[in-house]
């Protein structure tokens, strides 16, 4: 029997992580192949003549399993009964600056939706802050919209799991499949921690960790890390844009493992609100590593963590913890 649709709101649609986004969701990428959706688009008003353009689109590709568009500048209108909401909507980073001179702009957007979110999505709507700074508007978010569970309201930290799993491979010259649980700790910004002491490369002898095939600790432990944790800058400085179409794609496998669950033996990173699990400060919005099983994540536990990690994990937790207060002092 066809499935009923599901709804799935995209903030700042007429963006370009949007334009790259709203495809891949009418086709099937976010949700599955079986899965049809209505797509509520929110911008704000001065884009509303390009958000229609879009609108257009998607009705010229006449995408299978997309059921219904909802344009709209009016945010009660966009959140009414979604099940999902990809908050991509903001003020992105231009080159020069840092994630912390957009804070301002974005976390009173990320108070005033939401409540809108709070009164008008489905019950158990699953949210997904890709805006930057992107764990904080996540925790206003949280804070802010109380009677939505706080394991229903996410961060994309997706995108940097898939940006190390992506390093690795290039470095080995293996396919991308193949490289799995990396863990981005922390925030989705130049202190996260792209830790692969646990990840592991298939082989035809097996899965072997990446630590022993690498072989070379020096490039593991600085190199790998600072690409990983700049490349939203290399690609700001080499596309004069921020990132977009990897940006969308990560979104998508972010929800899909959340809502369809993580393959056996594999983990991914999502930002998500700590439960003090690792030492880490309960309530923050922290990128960990999780497994996902009947649309629940739950953090991985038990992983062994040395200094040099601890180091840089508290330091992450520290970023996000002066983020906050800065946060609270840009909403008073
Ligand atoms: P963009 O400027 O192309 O699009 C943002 C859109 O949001 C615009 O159309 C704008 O009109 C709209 N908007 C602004 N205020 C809004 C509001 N109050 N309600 C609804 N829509 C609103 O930017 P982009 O390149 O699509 O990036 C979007 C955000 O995603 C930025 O904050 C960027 O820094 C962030 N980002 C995060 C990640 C991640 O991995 N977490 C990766 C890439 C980009
Ligand atoms: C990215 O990681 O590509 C984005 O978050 C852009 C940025 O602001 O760093």
């Amino acid at each position: 029997m066809a499935k009923n649709p599901m709804r799935v709101l995209v903030t700042g649609a007429a963006g370009q992580i949007g334009y790259a986004l709203v495809p891949m969701i009418a086709r099937g990428v976010m949700l599955g192949p079986d899965q049809p959706v209505i797509l509520h688009m929110l911008d704000i008003e001065p884009a509303a003549e390009a958000l229609n353009g879009v609108k257009m689109e998607l009705v010229d590709a006449a995408f299978p399993l997309l059921k219904g568009v909802v344009a709209t500048s009016d945010v009660v209108e966009a959140c009414k009964d979604v099940n999902i909401a990809v908050m991509v909507g903001g003020f992105p980073r231009k080159e020069g600056m840092e994630r912390k001179d957009v804070m301002s702009k974005n976390v009173s957007i990320y108070k005033a939706q939401a409540s809108a979110l709070e009164k008008h999505a489905a019950p158990n709507c699953k949210v997904l802050v890709v805006a930057n700074p992107a764990n904080t508007n996540a925790l206003i978010l949280k804070e802010f919209a109380p009677s939505i569970p706080e394991k229903n309201i996410t961060c994309l930290t997706r995108l940097d799991h898939n940006r190390a799993l992506g390093q690795i491979s290039e470095r080995l010259k293996v396919h991308v499949s193949d490289v799995k649980n990396a863990i981005i700790w922390g925030n989705h910004s130049s202190t996260q921690y792209p830790d692969v002491n646990h990840a592991t490369v298939a082989s035809n002898s097996g899965e072997k960790p990446v630590r022993e095939i690498v072989a070379d600790d020096n490039w593991l432990n600085s190199e790998f890390i600072t690409t990983v944790q700049q490349r939203g800058a290399a690609i700001i400085k080499a596309r004069k844009l921020s990132s977009a179409l990897s940006a969308a794609s990560s979104a998508c496998d972010h929800i899909r493992d959340w809502v369809l669950g993580t393959p056996k033996g594999t983990w991914v990173s999502m930002g998500v609100h700590s439960d003090g699990s690792y030492g880490i400060q309960k309530g923050l919005i922290y990128s960990f590593p999780v497994t996902c099983e009947n649309g629940e994540w739950s953090i991985v536990q038990g992983l062994k963590i040395d200094e040099f990690s601890r180091a840089k994990m508290d330091a992450t937790a520290k970023e996000l913890v002066e983020e906050k207060s800065l946060a609270y002092s840009c909403l008073n």
